[in-house]
């Protein structure tokens, strides 16, 4: 079946190619961005950011005016900042939460209304394998997709009897703009801080992983998978076997073994 869909953040990585593909698929998308980009040709764009919140009120008012309804809600677009706690200005803390949970709440809430309405709906929120562990130096990154996890098995609960399912992403590291965009903030007190040495070591390792990683087209290709679901699961972790493995591993060995694994992963020893 068809389907109205609307995705965030489709200037880049999985948003751009997972809209690219839903409506090569044949479904009307309707992609968020928040400046001037190439886009596909097929994918309806809107302009929308996170922190605004007249922006997604304004992006969801135009869908619904247009189609008539909204069938799935994809909370894709984030942005990613990383470093000791101590050097993160607050107001970095503060823009990746209001982007990363907040705006991802914003978009939900303002889509729920209508997918009570019609008695249908599917909203599918990005999570993270940094939202099943927390990750070093990323520390509210995770924190704030362990919020959406949180977040979004309440929300699973609550929804159900309206028939909306909430399914969550899980990818591992994948080859995207995420990577080239983060924002890294050093200890400023120098090279030799303890805690500047260990974090461009392990940020080396996350970005040669990433790199290295899948291309987004992989992902859009499972995304486009769950759109077609009548009963899709409740959550996907996509990625390479071994974060497959850590994920489950994580709920089966002992917390202080997980860590050492952890740890010399990202050659924190
Ligand atoms: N790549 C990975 O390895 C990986 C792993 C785990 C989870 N994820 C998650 O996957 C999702 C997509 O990431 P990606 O890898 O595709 O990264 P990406 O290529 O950097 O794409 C992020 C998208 O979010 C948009 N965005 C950022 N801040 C925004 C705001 N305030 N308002 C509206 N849009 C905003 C960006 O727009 P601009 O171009 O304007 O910045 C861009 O379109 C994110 O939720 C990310 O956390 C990625």
């Amino acid at each position: 079946m068809k389907k109205v869909i609307l995705i965030t953040g489709v200037s880049s990585g999985f948003g751009k190619e997972s809209a690219r593909l839903l409506a090569e698929a044949g479904h009307t998308v309707y992609g968020t961005v928040r400046r001037d980009c190439e886009t596909d040709k097929s994918v309806n764009v809107l302009r929308m950011d996170l922190t605004e919140p007249a922006s997604i009120s304004g992006a969801v008012e135009t869908v619904i005016k247009k189609e008539g309804r909204i069938d799935v809600l994809i909370n894709n677009a984030a942005m990613h900042s990383a470093g000791p706690v101590e050097s993160i200005p607050e107001e970095f803390i503060k823009l990746q939460i209001d982007t990363n949970f907040m705006g991802m709440v914003r978009m939900t809430r303002a889509v729920l209304p209508h997918m009570r309405k019609q008695g249908s709906g599917t909203i599918i929120n990005f999570s993270s394998i940094g939202g099943l562990m927390g990750l070093p130096f990323h520390a509210f990154y995770s924190a704030c997709k362990f919020a959406i996890e949180g977040f979004s098995e309440a929300l699973r609960m609550e929804v159900r009897q309206f028939n909306i399912k909430v399914v969550l992403i899980n990818p591992g590291d994948f080859n995207t703009n995420n990577t080239m965009s983060r924002r890294n903030f050093l200890s400023p007190t120098g090279p030799e801080d303890p805690y500047n040495k260990q974090f461009m070591t392990a940020l080396s390792v996350m970005e040669r992983n990433e790199l290295a990683g899948s291309k987004p087209s992989k992902l859009a290709a499972k995304i486009g998978k769950i759109v077609g679901k009548k009963h899709p699961n409740q959550r996907y972790i996509i990625g390479a076997f071994h974060e497959k493995m850590a994920a489950r591993l994580k709920y089966f060995l002992p917390g202080k073994l997980f860590r050492w694994i952890l740890e010399k992963n990202y050659k924190m020893k």
